[in-house]
């Protein structure tokens, strides 16, 4: 079983002060960042790029940075932001012409490996490239924007896809991104899931210490 991990989604952070924030939501309980590359070609909306991931590298940021490409193509993203300080890439299965050989630059670079499942993405998709998974990142809305509400079908989905996970043997995180918070989260976490990407909950909260202590009080 896994231990929880708070992945914060830095699309809803304040880009004035990105170094900042991401250090407030870090000393308040979170483990990693969850980095949302976006190309305005494989969704409908532009964020960041490799520099950014580096600034954040260079600025002193240790914790694991979680990044989600949302771009086609995909090998040459792969590249940039492993040389970028990225510990984790996870990207889109439609946006890849070869699924097998994008899963093996992000090994051949020495980054955790994941596969991003949108709604509309059947679980079965993975099924020929399980062995090269360390995360399955189940898409709770559909890519693109933060601030959306979690698809309630997303658990039974979830659920699913920890069965599949456990028969293989190998430990393989269930990360959930979109809508997820700290009212849902829980139930997320009972469906299997034990990764939970979070930006507005967390950024667009009032207080932001506070929220992040109900959430993992939530989960405890
Ligand atoms: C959406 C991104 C999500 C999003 C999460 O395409 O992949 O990570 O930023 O934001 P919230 O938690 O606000 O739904
Ligand atoms: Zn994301």
């Amino acid at each position: 079983k896994n231990e929880f991990i708070l992945s914060p989604s830095i699309l809803s952070a304040d880009f004035a002060k990105l170094g900042d924030d991401v250090n407030e939501v870090l000393a308040a309980g979170c483990q990693w960042v969850h980095f949302d590359v976006m190309d305005n070609h494989y969704v409908p909306n532009l964020s960041f790029g490799p520099m950014i991931c580096k600034a954040l590298k260079d600025h002193g940021i240790e914790a694991p940075i979680d990044v989600h490409l949302m771009v086609e193509p995909v090998d040459d993203m792969i590249e940039q932001f492993a040389k970028a300080g990225a510990d984790m890439i996870t990207f889109h299965p439609e946006a890849s012409k070869h699924l097998h050989r994008s899963l093996s630059i992000i090994q051949d670079h020495g980054c955790k490996v994941g596969l991003a499942l949108n709604p509309g993405t059947p679980i079965e998709v993975l099924d020929a490239v399980l062995d090269m998974l360390d995360m399955v990142l189940v898409m709770s809305v559909n890519p693109g924007f933060g601030g959306q509400s979690f698809i309630p079908a997303t658990l039974d989905k979830i659920t699913r896809l920890r069965e599949k996970l456990d028969a293989t043997g190998r430990n393989i995180r269930i990360s959930v991104d979109g809508g997820v918070n700290a009212d849902n989260v829980r139930e997320v976490a009972d469906a299997g899931a034990d990764t939970f990407v979070m930006g507005s909950a967390i950024f667009n909260a009032e207080n932001r210490s506070a929220r992040i202590a109900q959430i993992i009080a939530n989960l405890s």
